[in-house]
């Protein structure tokens, strides 16, 4: 891999496509192919391949997908499964008409089952029952991941995909009720420190615990696995360490500068329990995450009040 290879990066207005874009950006690299979703709709077979013979791109990364909470997966199922099956096979299958020779999918450690163990290890795989809240998304980014590892066996295509946690930072969705608990919960906090408000509610008991990895911290380890030689066909991209969610809510207090009083709502559903990747195998290939969860607020609160101010908050 080198600055003057052509990059298509899929999905480069959406949070994990742009801090891939500042990546490259800030160290030089001159020929980002980029493509918005009202130029190209990846769901488009027709297009999507016309799209990559004419630019021949030497690299793909999908950063592509149809993404929404539980709510929008549980109300549109058939879409977020079509949607999603399309964009994947329409620029895997688009990429090798077009001659690319490497391609990195990003997925999602939803494609995991629902009781895998914990922290999860890349053979949970196909081990059990998804989760059933966002079972099509899953199976798309499964097929998915599935359509690299074949390509690569049959075609000798170095097609291969990540797996993240949950992700915060800059360009994420502060939608009040389809973003995730992170970016909601920065939002309420915000709102209430703005207004004095004495007491801040979060759903459920506050005792589930999560993990979660800055965006540049992914962008990093995407850039880290195109230039292995041998990359794993699918391997989780995580910190490895989890926290509970009211160690999270006391931490964006903190960070928002509020001082009034948390309170847990248990009559809202927790979701399971625990939920962390195991990161061994890419640890083993010599990536590892650097931007702390106190220091990552801290950077994505001051996105957060920039984007307010100039009235560009994804929300
Ligand atoms: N965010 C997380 O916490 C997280 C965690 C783990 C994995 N991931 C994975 O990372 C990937 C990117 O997620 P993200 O959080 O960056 O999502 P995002 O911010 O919603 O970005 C997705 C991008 O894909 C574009 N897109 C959707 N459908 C398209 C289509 N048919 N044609 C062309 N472009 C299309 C969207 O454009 P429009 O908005 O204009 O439709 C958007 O720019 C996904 O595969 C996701 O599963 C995300």
């Amino acid at each position: 891999m080198n600055p003057d290879q052509r990059i298509f990066i899929a999905g480069h207005n959406g949070m994990v496509g742009s801090a891939c874009h500042r990546f490259l950006q800030n160290r030089g690299w001159t020929h980002i192919i980029t493509a918005s979703h009202d130029e190209l709709d990846l769901c488009n077979a027709g297009e999507t391949f016309a799209f990559l013979q004419n630019q021949k791109p030497a690299i793909v990364i999908n950063a592509a997908a149809r993404v929404g909470g539980i709510h929008a997966n549980q109300s549109y199922p058939a879409e977020f499964l079509q949607s999603n099956l399309a964009i994947g096979l329409n620029l895997v299958e688009g990429s090798r008409r077009a001659g690319v020779k490497r391609l990195l999918n990003l997925g999602s450690t939803c494609i995991y089952p629902r009781e895998a163990p914990q922290p999860i290890p890349e053979e949970a795989l196909l081990t059990g029952p998804l989760e059933s809240t966002n079972e099509g998304y899953a199976i798309a980014k499964i097929a998915t991941l599935k359509l690299c590892q074949t390509y690569r066996q049959q075609y000798g295509l170095l097609y291969h995909s990540a797996m993240p946690t949950n992700l915060y930072g800059p360009g994420d969705n502060y939608h009040p009720e389809n973003s995730h608990v992170l970016p909601a919960l920065l939002r309420r906090f915000h709102e209430a420190a703005q207004k004095e408000s004495p007491a801040v509610k979060v759903w459920g008991t506050g005792k589930a615990q999560r993990e979660f990895l800055h965006v540049d911290d992914l962008a990093a380890a995407v850039f880290h696995l195109l230039h292995l030689e041998d990359p794993p066909d699918w391997v989780n991209i995580g910190t490895g360490k989890d926290c509970t969610i009211a160690e999270l809510a006391k931490l964006i207090a903190a960070t928002v500068g509020y001082s009034g009083k948390i309170e847990f709502d248990p009559s809202r559903p927790d979701g399971t329990p625990r939920k962390v990747c195991d990161i061994q195998k890419i640890k083993a290939t010599g990536w590892s995450p650097k931007i702390s969860l106190v220091d990552g607020l801290l950077q994505t609160y001051q996105n957060f009040r920039q984007s307010l101010q100039t009235n560009s908050l994804r929300k």
